[in-house]
């Protein structure tokens, strides 16, 4: 299959399947490595467009086919089987072979510590049998199940069951993406819903017996608390009878929203005080929130092909931050949202990698799944949100339910019922659809005569394939704030069309400070010369906690700028302006501790960059570390009174107010533990009785080089729990010196349980790597080819999470010549590699492309 040479699809080339199937009956014999599977399918041809009869397939043996029940021998190909096909309905059956054990790809039907489970998103279907694996094509399912296991599970209802059997209908036309089987030894943490019609569903957790069975309680709490919100939101209510999700441990991505047969990497469902973090938590609710929501926006309402991935991923992931929101803070989720998305989905965006939020080609789809799919995506129906109003959205997606039920839709669809229920001309919105960039703002403005009037400027710079763009519609909510400090002009949007436009305040008694892209309006870079007594002052002032946030963050940038190009210390505008959040009693724990945070590396690289530095990954690690022991200083006082004020009494909880308030404890233990040589987070460490403040205390002594006991303490305590190790593994190597980090990676690599068939211990040493910034980009390149070592040997067992990995490379070009010719080097050898992936292939080709 790697012979040939790689296939583009492209957008535009879409045409409909040439068949309809009307019902799909498909009976597995489950055994490791044959299982059986028999497919009986009603095929009925589609006139308006015919075509040949194809089926995909990929490493599954053919044993025989039937058409109407008469033996047949179709044309096997690398990609599936073609045969002629009678010009009316008929039943196609056919025998496979398939060998689960064996497939260490995790994509199909595969083995994880011996319990049989599917991955078929996107194109993993076409593993298990022959097939038309495309998302148009919806099917009825009717799933028999064989195998001497104590839980056989499918999508849809349970129908009857015997002893080593089950059958399971899914009423519910889907796409063979959507298809899920589970089979084990598995016990189920079960509860119940009942919906708003008052219909009862019966909610099951999946995992294997032991200490997993303890781990399941918060999931389902977050499971009923999704369905319950989606009511309440989205007036969306679950349509089977059961609603099952399964832990399992090998898996390549987080979650998969399979009908009625959630199947959930264990990272992502199973959580514990003791051995989940608050993190963990919010992660986990978020993600559980977010499969079920696709109940919805992506399984009732489906995508008509790939191309389409945001509908339903952008759509979902919006509405599980709205979810979030609702659950804590609002403001605080909505600056972690941003974070994430400047400082991972900015730098694909202007970077190699860079596509549309709906791509026009690929080769393997499995490498769009992205952060910009998937961030800039939810960033796009926040501004539809914005520029239309709440009751209007709330319309537009009313109609898009009752619409586009049961319906493969396009972008085109879902842009379709805003400009229906608004009246809008969406055709300029639709721009940030296919159009990849991010957009810079450039903002002047001047005051005269009580007329304060901002300029704004936007041009988005070239992508691969794209050089020139057009302007795009960008809402920019603003407000004004008096010398004073006092609000004059509360929050408004200014909806800015042209590449070029000015907006006008009348009756201003002085110039205002512009509070400018509050609520982070819109996913652009806004430019703009700014003081840092100015951004001092919105610091204090902003009623906008997103800018209030943003501009401590900008004045961090500018004060690390400084230090690492001009060696001057940092602007009292900054400690000043940090003290005064942190004294503030009024302000929430968690944004407090969002204020203290600082940049990241990787963010500071990225901010010299583009102010035309090529950045010292080095010299930036020691500049935060110097800004940090400075801070510490600066606060030094203040720091015992907190940390008095954020003891968490009682049980523990996970909720939003407890796990500020441990996040705020947390971070100032960080500061802390600069001045005391690691005393209290010492303490911290021995009286902990969670997993929050336990790593919280082991993470402030390795951060400066100590805990040695600590952690061989931690990893004797946890060696039996693989998502505490994985954590073990993580920080071991994000916390090692710069100077030691390839090496530390490489010793636990050596470690007896070390498996890189596990994609979570696999990312939790290299993505570790990857992330450790100053360690990655140690000037000998020892950790360039360290990790290109292994993505080699990695991509012999698992291509999807191996093409992932290398975006680590996807800066190379940021960097000094050395570093350079080091990145492109490890790039070119990947390249060559016999036999590399088609996955990979095209990562590593863009990347050098
Ligand atoms: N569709 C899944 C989600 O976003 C992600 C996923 C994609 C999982 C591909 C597995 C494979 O929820
Ligand atoms: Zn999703």
């Amino acid at each position: 299959m790697t012979d040939a040479a790689p296939q583009t699809i492209y957008l535009k080339d879409y045409r409909p399947f040439g068949y309809y199937l009307d019902d799909v009956h498909l009976t597995f014999r489950l055994a490791a490595s044959a299982t059986r599977v028999v497919s009986r399918i009603s095929v009925r041809p589609n006139v308006d467009f015919p075509g040949e009869f194809f089926l995909h397939g990929q490493d599954v043996k053919l044993i025989w086919a039937k058409i109407d029940g008469a033996d047949v021998t179709p044309v096997v190909s690398a990609d599936g089987l073609t045969c002629d096909a009678p010009d009316g309905p008929f039943v196609w059956e056919a025998e496979v072979e398939i060998s689960p054990a064996t497939n260490t790809a995790l994509e199909g039907l595969y083995m994880s510590n011996g319990v049989y489970c599917t991955q078929c998103e996107a194109e993993g279907f076409r593993k298990i049998t022959f097939y038309p694996d495309r998302p148009d094509v919806m099917s009825v399912f009717c799933v028999r199940i064989e195998g001497e296991l104590p839980v056989l599970l499918s999508n849809g209802n349970p129908t009857s069951h015997g002893d080593g059997w089950a059958e399971w209908l899914d009423p519910w036309p889907k796409p063979a993406y959507l298809f899920a089987l589970v089979a084990g030894d598995l016990v189920a943490h079960s509860d119940g819903f009942t919906t708003m019609s008052g219909k009862d569903v019966a909610l099951n957790i999946y995992v294997r017996p032991g200490p997993d069975e303890a781990k399941c309680a918060f999931g389902m709490g977050a499971l009923k608390r999704s369905m319950k919100w989606d009511e309440d939101v989205y007036g969306r209510e679950y349509d089977l009878d059961i609603f099952n999700i399964v832990a399992v441990d090998d898996f390549n991505m987080g979650a998969m929203e399979n009908k009625g047969l959630n199947i959930f990497n264990s990272s992502c469902v199973l959580a514990s005080p003791e051995t989940s973090t608050d993190s963990n938590f919010e992660r986990i609710e978020a993600i559980i929130a977010h499969e079920y929501f696709h109940n919805w926006t992506g399984n009732r309402i489906t995508c008509r092909d790939w191309f389409q991935l945001c509908l339903k991923e952008g759509l979902t992931v919006f509405r599980d931050q709205q979810y979030t929101g609702d659950q804590g803070s609002h403001a605080v989720k909505r600056i972690e949202d941003a974070i994430t998305l400047r400082s991972r989905q900015f730098r694909e965006d202007n970077g190699p990698l860079a596509h549309p939020v709906r791509p026009e080609s690929f080769i393997e789809i499995n490498n769009f799944y992205t952060i910009t799919v998937y961030e800039k995506g939810a960033e796009l129906i926040g501004m539809l949100k914005r520029l239309v109003g709440d009751d209007a959205y709330r319309k537009a997606l009313d109609l898009y339910f009752t619409r586009h039920d049961g319906d493969a839709a396009t972008i085109e669809d879902w842009l379709q019922v805003f400009e229906d229920t608004t009246g809008r001309d969406l055709t300029q919105f639709k721009r940030w659809y296919s159009q990849a960039g991010t957009p810079r703002v450039t903002v002047t403005d001047d005051f005269k005569d009580g007329v304060y009037a901002l300029h704004f400027e936007q041009q988005t710079p070239p992508t691969p394939g794209q050089d020139s763009k057009s302007a795009q519609v960008i809402p920019i909510a603003v407000g004004l704030l008096s010398q004073d400090g006092t609000e004059v002009q509360p929050t408004t949007v200014l909806e800015m069309t042209a590449t070029t436009q000015s907006f006008a305040f009348n009756g201003l008694a002085e110039k205002p400070v512009p509070s400018l892209l509050r609520d982070f309006s819109a996913p652009v870079i806004l430019q703009r010369d700014q003081t840092n007594v100015e951004r001092a002052f919105l610091m204090t002032h902003d009623t906008d906690p997103f800018n209030k946030w943003d501009a401590g963050d900008a004045l961090a940038k500018d004060v690390l700028t400084k230090s690492i190009t001009e060696n001057t210390a940092p602007d009292a505008a900054y400690l000043d302006g940090i003290t005064a959040i942190l004294r503030n009693d009024a302000l929430d724990p968690a944004f407090r501790a969002l204020c203290l945070s600082l940049p990241s590396e990787d963010d500071m690289a990225k901010a010299l960059h583009d102010a035309g530095t090529v950045p010292d990954p080095l010299a930036i690690h020691h500049a935060i570390e110097a800004l940090k022991l400075t801070t510490a200083q600066h606060v030094q006082d203040i720091l015992p009174r907190i940390q008095a004020d954020m003891i968490v009494d009682g049980p523990y909880s996970p909720d939003a107010k407890n796990a500020g308030k441990r996040s705020l404890a947390n971070s100032v233990l960080g500061l802390l533990s600069r001045l005391d040589d690691g005393a209290a987070a010492a303490k911290q460490y021995a009286d902990a009785d969670n997993m929050t403040m336990q790593l919280a205390g082991l993470a402030a002594l390795l951060r400066i080089s100590k805990g040695e006991d600590q952690s061989a303490a931690f990893r004797d305590q946890w060696r039996a729990d693989r998502l505490v190790m994985d954590k073990w593994f993580g920080l071991t190597v994000s916390l090692a010196a710069p100077d030691l980090a390839a090496d530390t990676a490489l010793r636990l690599t050596q470690e007896p349980d070390f498996d890189m068939k596990n994609p979570n211990r696999f990312r939790a040493v290299f993505g570790a790597l990857a992330g450790h910034s100053a360690g990655f980009h140690a000037p000998s390149g020892v950790s360039y080819r360290l990790l290109g070592d292994w993505l080699a040997k990695l991509d012999a067992i698992n291509p999807q999470t191996t093409a992932r990995m290398t975006t680590a490379f996807e800066t190379w070009r940021r960097y000094d010549v050395g570093r350079q010719d080091q990145m492109r080097d490890v790039l070119e050898t990947l390249a060559k590699t016999a036999g590399l992936s088609r996955d990979t292939g095209e990562m590593v080709g863009r990347m050098l492309g």
